[in-house]
């Protein structure tokens, strides 16, 4: 089935100037997780910034999203200079507030081996006493919403061969474990060079799983922070439409990479529509990178 993909270069805050009214079947996205020291720093003035973009973000959804349907985020709370900001509760409390139902929660574990950050935990092995217990981090959830009930009658006005088309296998529902709240995946490893260096890309089993759950081949599956691209990857090889927003200019080369844009027998069929708002666009990667090198080389002397 041939799709159509579009990549929009701008601030996905604008979507409603885009997107007409319950016109995406699937919301799926993992947000910047505020400052994160090691993907973010500094990037929003305060958290309250943060939520306020969450919040422009979510009131747009429940207006581009067509009833019954879901919105996805693939977050975890993130630690800054010791602190704890609670970023997966306050999405579900905006997603409510703008008129979300909260459906459901996927514990996505991560390889026990993964830690990408610190390992705190060994705290409590140079100070084997109490208070001195620091856990590492091997997890981020998967928050499901739904805007009002699907109405499962729609499936009869469905052509019976793309509902055929887009069954669920449910040999690798039970083999893989979909069933459960808990997805173990291994995440994306940081190696120097891979083309979603610096990005905190997803790895493309969570879309793909959220996608063939939650649409029918043909629909319209939106990411408004698209990141290295693995929303548009993914939707297409499933045939799904898509719509992706980025705001920093910098990705263009990276998600055109990825999506298989520059290979001329991958696109075919496809159509792929490139959008750049002049006076939205950002040029982050850089900036972004200089500081968290900052970052890694200061918490190395502190360490040491
Ligand atoms: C965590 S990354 C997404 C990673 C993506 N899931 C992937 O697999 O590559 C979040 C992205 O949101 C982008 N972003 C931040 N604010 C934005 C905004 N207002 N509009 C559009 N994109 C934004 C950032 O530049 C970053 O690339």
């Amino acid at each position: 089935m041939a799709t159509w993909h579009k990549i929009i270069f701008g601030d996905c805050r604008n979507m409603l100037h885009d997107l007409k009214k319950e016109s995406v079947q699937l919301m799926i996205t993992s947000p910047p997780y505020f400052n994160a020291p090691f993907d973010y720093p500094g990037l929003f003035s305060s958290y309250e910034e943060y939520l306020d973009l969450i919040s422009t973000v979510g009131s747009a959804l429940i207006d581009v999203l067509a009833e019954g349907r879901i919105a996805c985020f693939v977050v975890q709370d993130v630690r800054i200079k010791g602190e704890l900001y609670p970023i997966t509760s306050d999405i579900t409390k905006i997603m409510r507030e703008v008129g979300f139902r909260y459906r459901d929660k996927i514990i996505w574990k991560k390889p026990e081996g993964y830690i990408r950050i610190s390992r705190r935990s060994g705290v409590m092995l140079q100070h084997p006493y109490p208070m001195y217990y620091y856990p590492d981090n091997i997890f981020e959830e998967i928050l499901i919403f739904q805007k009002g009930k699907f109405d499962y009658k729609l499936f009869k006005k469905t052509n019976p061969d793309t509902l055929e088309r887009s069954k669920i296998d449910v040999k690798k529902y039970q083999t893989e474990k979909w069933y459960l709240s808990v997805w173990e995946i291994t995440n994306v490893l940081p190696l120097e060079g891979r083309l979603e260096q610096g990005i905190a890309a997803f790895p493309e089993e969570i879309p793909r799983r959220i996608i063939t759950l939650f649409t029918l081949k043909g629909e319209v599956v939106l990411d408004p922070f698209l990141g290295s691209g693995t929303t548009i990857k993914v939707a297409r090889q499933l045939e799904r439409n898509s719509i992706g927003y980025e705001i920093d200019i910098e990705l263009k080369d990276v998600i055109l990479e990825k999506i298989g844009y520059y290979n001329a027998r991958l696109i075919e069929n496809d159509q792929i529509i490139i959008q750049v708002k002049e006076k939205e666009v950002k040029k982050l990667r850089t900036y972004l990178s200089e500081k968290v090198k900052n970052q890694r080389s200061a918490s190395k002397k502190n360490r040491s």
